[in-house]
């Protein structure tokens, strides 16, 4: 795969970049919430800027139905136009079309066009051949800098990056790769991993490929329940993943020695709104576990805040902490983090939930040596799954 440094800086000078960025940020009333996908592309457009590229941004935002106001991208442009060091965003009403062609043509070298959401057109997710063309004849370039989006097979992550001869990797899409590649091959041990969220399912593909690696594995969140269960706790009305038990049973019986899993818990029974209860091993009937206890707080902030000079991966929070009630756990792991990191050791933070959890905690991006940009494309990476969006760059 190339990158954009491997190209000279003639081959840019003048040329039209077409750049698949993602911009699917967190909206509310037509304001940005967290805006860490749009900064992490400033790199690469600072660089093809510099070089006295046209920048066409394209990207999606959502999952609209069809052209839907409030899926607009055009409050990115505004952002986007607010921290880029020099070039203003034009932003245009379509992402193909007389319009879009006009606007580039007026576009100087170094301007910045930010197309309006590829998903307004069903075509885009259909990876269709006509509107893959229609994209690639807007540009001389190709660049994929999204890497969260790269395992869609969608028009502007593959059918139309078919279609140029220079196709390349952005900055950010680069440094995703070495991360998560190095976790995935060979992570500097002492390797620690912490998962939690709901959905054992997402996770299988990673975790098969990251526990023969791992020195330890921490589980907690509603994954942690499935794991009690098949050791024979009582979890009482707690989420169970009952489709993947099975396979929760082999992992323990083939990486048991490996596998934390907490202790104790923060219980309720939330329907009835009554305040969480704090037990120990086995849930009552009636109550569902929403948070990791304190006795397996300690002991996983432990093992994470002392690892020294290895990786710590984590993803998925450990309970329900967008209530403050049961962020404890959540945010104790977010500061282990930090201090893992402090201590010398590579730590990678993935997926959206998780990205919340070390705000809430106060965890700067800047204490952690990754953050991923990708939720679902980073477990399909860790699984070694095949991403089209990057396997097309490889041709
Ligand atoms: C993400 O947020 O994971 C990416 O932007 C991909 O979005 P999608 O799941 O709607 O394809």
């Amino acid at each position: 795969m190339r990158f954009l440094p491997d190209l000279d800086d003639k081959e840019y000078d003048g040329k039209i970049a077409f750049v698949r960025v993602d911009f699917n940020v967190s909206m509310k009333n037509g304001h940005i919430g967290e805006d860490y996908r749009i900064r992490m592309s400033l790199p690469t457009i600072e660089y093809l800027t510099k070089r006295n590229c046209k920048v066409i941004l394209a990207s999606h935002l959502g999952r609209p139905k069809n052209r839907q106001n409030n899926y607009s991208l055009k409050p990115v442009a505004y952002r986007l136009s607010a921290i880029l060091s020099k070039a203003q965003v034009s932003f245009v009403n379509d992402s193909i079309g007389g319009e879009v062609e006009n606007k580039i043509k007026n576009l100087p070298c170094n301007g910045v066009l930010l197309l309006e959401n590829l998903r307004f057109y069903k075509e885009e997710e259909l990876n269709d051949p006509e509107f893959s063309k229609k994209l690639a004849s807007l540009a001389d370039i190709y660049i994929n800098d999204a890497f969260s989006t790269s395992h869609r097979k969608h028009s502007s992550t593959y059918g139309a990056a078919t279609l140029f001869n220079i196709k390349l990797g952005g900055f950010n899409l680069q440094k995703e790769i070495e991360y998560l590649t190095m976790i995935k091959e060979n992570p500097i041990r002492p390797f620690i991993i912490v998962i939690g969220g709901v959905k054992i399912k997402d996770k299988i593909g990673a975790l098969e490929n990251l526990l023969p690696k791992a020195d330890k594995v921490l589980i907690g969140g509603a994954a942690a329940y499935t794991f009690l269960k098949s050791k024979g706790y009582k979890i009482g009305n707690s989420l169970i993943d009952y489709d993947h038990l099975n396979w929760v049973d082999i992992s323990l019986d083939k990486y048991g020695e490996k596998i934390l899993l907490p202790t104790d818990h923060l219980v309720s029974s939330i329907q009835e709104n009554s305040p969480p209860i704090y037990c120990k091993e086995h849930i009552p009937d009636g109550m569902s576990g929403f948070d990791i206890g304190k006795e397996t707080i300690q002991n996983f902030s432990s093992q994470i805040g002392s690892t020294r000079k290895g990786t710590v991966f984590w993803n998925g929070p450990m309970g329900l902490f967008e209530k403050d009630v049961f962020s404890n756990g959540t945010i104790n792991i977010a500061k282990s983090m930090a201090l893992a990191y402090w201590r010398g050791s590579t730590t990678l933070i993935g997926g959206g939930d998780t990205m919340e959890g070390m705000k809430k905690a106060g965890v700067s991006e800047k204490e952690v040596s990754h953050v991923s940009t990708g939720g679902g494309a980073t477990l399909r990476y860790l699984a070694g799954d095949r991403m089209p969006g990057l396997f097309i760059l490889e041709q």
